[in-house]
């Protein structure tokens, strides 16, 4: 994959992310994900990419814009292929109550490189690159946490381990707790809750617990990049999603994943803050035009970039109202 084109997948996710911020505390979350999905894929449009959505709104039936399979870019001559898994706003409601952490990102590798995850949950442990190597699903929150924090030279005590604030995750809330770490709970958005993880200014350490697949894939490709490291395994919630799974080419459904099982190869990311978070500010929008903060990196190089940009509406119609 060219490397200008992590710097072109940025315009796909700053588009989105205006079109969603401007809607940011109107209480309705489909029409912020709505305007996010148009956004998008408008912007797909003027980027030269042979691109297949691996990971996307949902199966062609129940998405019309953005669903697994669909093709997009502009796809001419030369163009590269690419698989894609994207979430135009994610953190829906974060965005429709104009709480923070919503933000619009793409992930993209060559052929193949993304897992095709089915629409189910994923239980997931993500960690920054200093406590690479020192995760496993497979044993207790307990002693991961024990293991993370002897790799983070820091005690249990002084670690910040983020989880969705959900029903589910009263026992895991209950032992990472009795384990003396501190916890910070989240409405929503466990995408940036794991990458957070790799940005040692957010503040977060550690992501555990069980959110979307497709999310998990997402935020694997972003761990790749930065050098961090993630486990995830599939927890479907009833016999249709494991044939869903079983359809989509997964056969162990219970496997644990590595990020490089999740995001193969090379991969390239990039994310644009919607309502500012951990470790991208929202979008702000002043006299005649508005300020977006992105991160793009590549697994490549595992050059992690922040851009801010400005954009004039009257130069982009395409930003305007
Ligand atoms: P949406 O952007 O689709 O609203 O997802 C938000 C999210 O919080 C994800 O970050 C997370 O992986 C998933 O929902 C958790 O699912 P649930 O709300 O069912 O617990």
């Amino acid at each position: 994959m060219d490397r200008n084109l992590a710097m072109e997948v940025v315009r796909v996710t700053e588009m989105a992310a205006i079109a969603s911020a401007r809607l940011m505390g109107r209480g309705n979350k489909d029409e912020s994900d709505q305007a996010a999905v148009d956004a998008m894929r408008r912007a797909f449009d003027a980027l030269n990419i042979d691109g297949t959505v691996v990971i996307g709104e949902g199966e062609r039936d129940e998405a019309p814009m953005l669903y697994i399979g669909e093709r997009v870019g502009a796809r001419n001559a030369g163009a590269p292929e690419v698989d894609i898994a994207l979430d135009p706003l994610e953190g829906t409601n974060l965005c429709a109550y104009g709480r923070p952490g919503s933000i619009s990102v793409v992930a993209m590798s060559s052929h193949g490189g993304l897992l095709n995850a089915p629409d189910t949950y994923m239980e997931k442990l993500a960690v920054g690159p200093r406590a690479k190597g020192a995760i496993d699903l497979t044993k207790s929150p307990t002693e991961n946490l024990r293991s993370i924090a002897e790799r983070m030279k820091l005690y249990v005590e002084d670690l910040t381990v983020m989880i969705l604030d959900r029903e589910r995750h009263a026992d895991l809330i209950k032992e990472v707790r009795a384990a003396g770490a501190r916890v910070r709970l989240i409405e929503d958005g466990d995408v940036a809750g794991a990458i957070a993880t790799c940005f040692e200014g957010s503040g977060v350490d550690v992501l555990m617990g069980i959110g979307g697949a497709p999310e998990g894939v997402i935020a694997a490709a972003a761990i790749r990049a930065t050098g961090g490291d993630m486990q995830g395994r599939l927890v479907p919630r009833n016999q249709g999603e494991i044939e869903r799974a079983k359809k989509m080419g997964i056969s162990d459904i219970h496997k644990i994943y590595t990020a490089e099982e999740l995001a193969r190869g090379e991969v390239m990311f990039a994310a644009t803050g919607v309502t500012s978070g951990d470790f991208l500010k929202g979008v702000r929008f002043f006299g005649g035009g508005c300020e977006t903060h992105s991160v793009v990196m590549r697994s490549k190089t595992g050059t992690v970039r922040f851009i801010q940009s400005i954009h004039k509406f009257d130069k982009k119609p395409g930003y305007a109202p």
